[in-house]
């Protein structure tokens, strides 16, 4: 199968962890890859082109292709200037691999406003103007690929993690409508929700579950999703510890008002309303 072969991907935050992993993984099945890390701390702090570049030296040491690049996804410059990246060095640009992060973990009542707006900043605004960077090309070539880094505390609420569940929940929300935008033009997005040791989880899980974590795990599943075989658009897919399964939003059969009802009825109806046991797939009403 030509697989990712000679496309071009952008994989952001690729200097460590599974970025690192997915840049390594697609770069042996042939893909040309844009090696994107601004080589800051985990909170997001300072910057450093050392990170990217050991990375591609990695790639290249093994006889791959790709280039590093180490602009911030979390302002439209920088996205333009990490797909610049990939027309300069490869001519093209086939998928996108928003996986760039900062973690700023505190209680609801102690978020402050800096940490809201700096996980917002570079995971959602970062999927963003990435993605609307990529758009274009996307379209225009009639092929696209892309991958959201979202996360179980995005998918189901995670203490302390406000800020970063809601942009990683806000990136499924956008892969949404851009499977729904982009299917007739052959762009395809979809989800991975990873669960890895790296440096942003090392102190948050226990060691022994992080001991069956290994970031490499995970790559293939973002891999397949850079395929040209693949077909999903709208997918969500947990993956970690040589396990992936989807995830899905179900809705319930619920009940008919014949007219407006009181609380009281409501109240009454609340147990059918809420119930799940014929729950299937949910759907917008309104798509
Ligand atoms: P990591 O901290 O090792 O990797 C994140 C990378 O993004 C770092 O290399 C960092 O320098 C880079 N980065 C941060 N801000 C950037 C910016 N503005 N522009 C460009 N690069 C930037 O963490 P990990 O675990 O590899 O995370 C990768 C992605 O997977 C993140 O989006 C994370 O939220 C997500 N994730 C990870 C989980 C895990 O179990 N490790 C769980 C759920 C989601």
């Amino acid at each position: 199968m030509p697989g990712v072969k000679d496309r071009v991907v952008v994989v952001t935050g690729a200097g460590g962890g599974l970025g690192r992993e997915y840049a390594l993984l697609l770069a042996r099945a042939g893909a040309r890859v844009v090696v994107n890390d601004l080589g800051g701390a985990r909170d997001g702090s300072g910057a450093d082109t050392a990170m990217a570049d050991q990375v591609v030296a990695e790639i290249e040491a093994e006889g791959g292709q790709a280039v590093a690049n180490y602009d911030s996804v979390a302002t439209a410059e920088g996205a333009t200037a990490i797909v610049g990246t990939a027309l300069d060095a490869f001519g093209a640009v086939h998928g996108v691999v928003n996986n760039a992060g900062i973690l700023r973990d505190a209680a609801f009542h102690k978020m402050s406003d800096e940490d809201w707006e700096a996980v917002l900043r570079v995971h959602l605004f970062g999927g963003y103007h990435v993605t609307r960077a990529v758009w274009p090309h996307f379209r225009e070539q009639g092929h696209g690929r892309v991958v959201m880094a979202t996360s179980t505390s995005g998918l189901y609420g995670n203490f302390g993690q406000s800020n970063y569940g809601t942009a990683k929940a806000g990136l499924v929300g956008l892969m949404h409508t851009l499977a729904i935008e982009g299917r007739k033009y052959n762009v395809l997005a979809n989800a991975v929700a990873p669960m890895a040791a790296t440096r942003m989880t090392q102190d948050v899980a226990p060691a022994e579950l992080l001991e069956k974590l290994p970031a490499e795990q995970v790559a293939p599943i973002v891999g397949y999703l850079l395929t040209d075989e693949c077909t999903d658009s709208g997918t969500v897919v947990v993956a970690g510890g040589g396990k992936a399964y989807r995830v899905q939003l179900f809705q319930g059969e619920g009940v008919t008002f014949p007219s407006t009802p009181s609380i009281d009825e409501v109240a009454e109806a609340w147990p059918r309303l809420t119930d799940l046991t014929d729950a299937v797939p949910g759907v917008n009403p309104v798509g």
